[in-house]
């Protein structure tokens, strides 16, 4: 990459009130980063001792490229730092969650409510014969269940395996079988909108090729579901029949926590792996830092724990914080487009972090629903997932901020674990860029060599030291694992690209690779090219992100068919609903387009990019290897 970029600090900032500077975590953030330079393991270790636990550390960090490990040798369960810490610090009787489901319902968990269920159900798995090191996999839709199911896992050292519930069986099946999952838990169904999802059926379908798994846990959301059979157990029976009181299995730092999916550029789903000191450490960290987590807050991130940003910023940094999280299955726009500020205001939230797409859409509907509700307890806005453009900035701090709430635009991604690149609170905020790495991150915009380039050019973003968050390996595929630190030499290569100013802010522009990032969602081209190839009508795929207002990207899709069959608006349908049940509604394409031939490289390579550019309008660079 050659292209230069205007980028300079001064033309647009803004400046948050210096009392947050006075009062936050990190009040002074250049001399933070300097104290991390001059030690990163101190560092490292002053925020480790904040936590509870069993046996401290040989070491900090060893680093063997590509592999580190943290706190060797120390031994710890985060589900102490989440639960037991809250019952003897004051947190006992505070609300842990604050759950609204899509139809309003309600229900709070306080810490000693949370700290019992999840010791029951931990309990419950444990007689299952759910064990250390065993895979669970958890489907299931955004109720309080589905964080206790998640720390009952890490209670006793089980590995989780979080698949959103949005996700078709096709997707479903592929994780459970990689991960070699020994047990489900999943619901009846979830409500979306008002409408049913069926997971349980869906579950059905993943399972009729998925022989790992022994157990079946169902919880009947419903209230009407036929009790389960078979392998099937319900969730609040086994809930019911376990005592509390399930000690905390002792796990070593670098013993897997979970394992979460996420789409590669080509090929299947890779299967991140998070271990448990280095990942407790880097998302307690940043949640307490980046968010500047007050005893008062109410914190509301907007996830699914079925991302990575649900995982530690729903469920571990927070709970690790003390802090109150608010939960919804609710979307931003049902029954309304107020139906986010409603619950700001009815709940006081402070700390409110949701996406640019979400965003975007609130700004389309315009102010006046925002303006409806008093969102004065708010006082830290956070967004993530893709670029925050400079409008939705601006919207989102003066409309919803009202021109008083720092915005901390967080870049990172599943492998990272946690946050790597935001301007920390107190420090100017500029439209359009993410900010500079957080204390404790090395980060950087180099070349393909790895020289850094000079700002306003673009580049690789990488990260050039490890960090204790940082992915382990890709379930089963280590190979996959050092592609991440081999592409450039010596540094880690997050696959996006972006551009620096003279201060050293960075700018995230987008992937680099053949990711399309759909209203914050990680989607990969080869699957969705791979589920339209699985339909008997498709002969080839090809699949780009084609820039949306909305979404940020949207999917299209270009498809040669077999001979006999020809196209039609019942056919593209049929593609639609066909990806839908594969993949799930995320995965659809927007638009589906019928082509005689794709553009291919002499080596049969589908060239991508050139469709995109055609798509665009715009020169699509090198063509020398296409086909002809
Ligand atoms: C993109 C989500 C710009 C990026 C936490 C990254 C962002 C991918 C930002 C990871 C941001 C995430 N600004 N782009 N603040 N945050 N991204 O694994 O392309 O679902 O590589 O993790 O999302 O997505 P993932």
């Amino acid at each position: 990459m050659t292209e230069t970029f205007d980028v300079k600090l001064d033309e647009k900032h803004y400046m948050p009130d210096q009392r947050f500077r006075e009062t936050a975590w990190t009040p002074d953030y250049a001399s933070a980063y300097r104290e991390f330079l001059a030690d990163p393991e101190g560092f490292w270790e002053m925020l480790a001792r904040e936590l509870d636990w069993f046996e401290p550390w040989d070491r900090v960090r060893e680093w063997t490229p590509p592999y580190a490990r943290w706190f060797t040798n120390a031994k710890l369960n985060i589900t102490r730092n989440c639960l037991d810490r809250h019952l003897t610090d004051g947190c006992r009787d505070k609300p842990a969650i604050v759950w609204r489901g899509d139809a309003g319902e309600s229900r709070t968990l306080t810490y000693q409510q949370l700290y019992e269920d999840v010791t029951r159900f931990a309990n419950g798995l444990a007689a299952l014969g759910v064990g250390k090191g065993d895979r669970v996999c958890i489907y299931m839709p955004l109720v309080p269940e589905q964080i206790v199911a998640m720390l009952a896992c890490a209670r006793i050292g089980a590995v989780h395996s979080v698949v959103f519930g949005g996700f078709g069986a096709g997707a479903l099946r592929m994780r459970i079988n990689d991960a070699g999952a020994k047990a489900i838990i999943t619901a009846d169904v979830g409500y979306r909108r008002g409408k049913i999802i069926p997971l349980k059926e869906i579950v059905d379908e993943a399972l009729a090729d998925a022989p790992s798994v022994e157990t079946v846990i169902v919880l009947n959301r419903s209230g009407s579901a036929t009790p389960p059979a078979g392998r099937g157990v319900d969730f609040a029976k086994l809930l019911e029949q376990s005592a509390p009181g399930c000690p905390a299995e002792v796990m070593d730092a670098e013993d897997p926590l979970f394992i979460l999916y996420t789409s590669g550029s080509t090929g299947a789903p890779k299967g991140i792996v998070h271990t448990c000191g280095g990942y407790m450490v880097g998302t307690y960290y940043t949640t307490k830092h980046v968010f500047d987590v007050k005893d008062n807050d109410i914190f509301w991130c907007t996830a699914d724990p079925g991302w990575i940003t649900g995982h530690s910023y729903v469920v571990y940094g927070p709970l690790a914080t003390g802090t109150t999280v608010v939960i919804t299955e609710g979307t931003p726009d049902y029954p309304d487009p107020g139906a986010f500020w409603k619950l700001v205001q009815d709940l006081g939230v402070s700390i409110f972090y949701t996406a640019p797409t979400a965003i975007r859409m609130f700004m389309k509907h315009g102010e006046e629903w925002p303006q409806k509700y008093n969102l004065s307890s708010l006082r830290v806005l956070g967004s993530v997932g893709e670029p925050l453009n400079p409008e939705a900035f601006e919207w989102y701090y003066q409309v919803i901020g009202g021109s008083r709430c720092p915005i901390v635009d967080t870049w990172w991604q599943t492998e990272t674990g946690m946050h790597m690149i935001t301007t920390m609170i107190g420090d100017p905020m500029k439209p359009g860029f993410a900010g500079k790495p957080v204390p404790g991150v090395v980060a950087d915009v180099v070349d393909r060599e790895g020289n850094p380039v000079p700002p306003g050019t673009g580049g690789f973003l990488v990260i050039k030291e490890p960090w204790p968050s940082m992915m382990r390996t890709v379930h089963g595929n280590d190979e996959r694992y050092c592609t991440y630190w081999n592409t450039i030499p010596g540094c880690y290569t997050a696959g996006d690209l972006a551009v620096k100013d003279e201060n050293g802010y960075i700018m995230v522009l987008g992937r680099a690779d053949d990711l399309i990032v759909v209203a914050g969602h990680n989607i990969g081209t080869a699957e969705v090219e791979s589920a339209l190839v699985s339909h008997e009508a498709v002969a080839e795929a090809a699949v780009i992100g084609k820039p949306d207002p909305l979404k940020g990207n949207a999917i299209k899709a270009f498809v040669t068919l077999c001979t006999g069959c020809s196209q039609s608006d019942e056919l593209t349908a049929a593609l639609a609903k066909h990806v839908r049940e594969e993949l799930g509604p995320v995965a659809v394409p927007s638009e589906i387009e019928y082509a005689d031939r794709l553009p291919k490289t002499r080596s049969g390579k589908i060239m991508r990019r050139v469709l995109k550019a055609r798509e665009l309008g715009v020169d699509p660079g090198d063509i020398s290897t296409l086909e002809e």
